[in-house]
């Protein structure tokens, strides 16, 4: 590819200003291979994210033609917790509309099809509807096609899954898993970038339909809270019957559904050990551990 100024190849990246889209941002800002075109629903409030943003919005497919426009590569993700989002007709209209602007590369970020890994014993629609889109990106015929795998990200832990108050006034987890079973890959997703910009940039590697999952630590919930009380937390984990669980809050059900699926068969599913060897070397390194992840996103609360 040309690396003169201007002649860039142009990527295009949905969900730039999210956790995933932004990895692929920074991490394509910071290879300086490509030149970089943010997609948001909201430009006018992302000024200044990348080389180019500009109106994209997989809801209103007709934004899209534009913003393809002479674009070489698509990195695709689509956010299931948006309320009423329908992931493979939003996938669908992006593959579209990149087929006919004429793309060459469109990096997926895909989840395990969980209905086929279980055999049909756990339902959990945003890891299955995503694995389901895999072949409608693949039949699409690009020059260049990959799927990257986004892990549990270590985000959750001070995000949607922070610690809370327990019964008995110990600030930890209350969850439907057996905190003894190694089961969660998991990672920063701001490491995420460094494979999609990888895989953008070592298209013959990378770009014939491998899968690339992210895996900085892969841990049972004990290791995640002991890795966390080594820093100074006194974090406690409580195990829950999922069908206690699923009657908590809105959607509980689909995350009990999730940690029973993690429990019997690890988040991704299978030995991953090659495509995560390949992720690793596509990112030019090894992602960062929980332990290094936490010493600078965990503050130590005083006691
Ligand atoms: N949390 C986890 O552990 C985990 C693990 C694996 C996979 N995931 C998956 O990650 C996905 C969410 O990705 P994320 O964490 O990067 O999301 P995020 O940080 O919540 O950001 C959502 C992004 O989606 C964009 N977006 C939403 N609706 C859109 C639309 N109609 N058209 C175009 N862009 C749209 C938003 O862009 P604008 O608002 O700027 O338009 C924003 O950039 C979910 O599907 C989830 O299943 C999560």
């Amino acid at each position: 590819m040309s690396t003169a100024a201007g002649n860039k190849q142009l990527i295009a990246v949905i969900g730039a200003t999210g956790h995933q889209g932004g990895a692929a941002v920074r991490a394509l800002q910071a290879r300086g291979e490509f030149r970089v075109r943010a997609l948001s629903r909201n430009p006018d409030q992302h000024r200044g994210l990348a080389d180019e943003v500009v109106e994209g919005n997989l809801d209103r497919p007709e934004t899209l033609k534009a913003a393809f426009q002479g674009v070489h590569g698509v990195f695709l993700v689509t956010n299931f917790w948006n309320e009423g989002t329908d992931e493979r007709k939003q996938a669908t209209a992006a593959v579209d509309a990149a087929k006919n602007a004429g793309v060459k590369h469109v990096v997926w970020s895909t989840l395990p099809n969980v209905e086929a890994i279980s055999g049909g014993t756990f339902n959990v629609p945003h890891f299955t509807g995503k694995a389901k889109i895999d072949p409608i990106v693949k039949e699409a015929g690009f020059a260049h096609h990959t799927f990257v795998v986004a892990p549990f990200y270590y985000q959750n832990l001070v995000g949607a899954l922070a610690p809370q108050k327990q019964a008995n006034g110990s600030l930890g987890w209350a969850l439907p898993l057996d905190p003894d079973v190694r089961c969660v890959h998991m990672g920063d997703i701001r490491d995420l970038g460094n494979i999609v910009a990888g895989a953008f940039a070592h298209p013959d590697e990378a770009g014939n339909g491998e899968y690339l999952p992210l895996v900085g630590d892969f841990m049972s919930f004990n290791e995640i809270v002991e890795t966390l009380n080594r820093q100074g937390h006194k974090f406690t984990f409580n195990q829950v019957p999922p069908e206690v669980f699923a009657t908590l809050f809105p959607g509980a059900l689909e995350i009990a559904e999730t940690f029973s699926y993690f429990q019997a068969h690890t988040y991704l599913g299978s030995d991953s050990t090659d495509r995560i060897a390949l992720a690793n070397r596509i990112a030019g390194g090894r992602p960062s551990t929980l332990s290094a992840w936490a010493r600078e996103n965990f503050s130590v609360q005083a006691a």
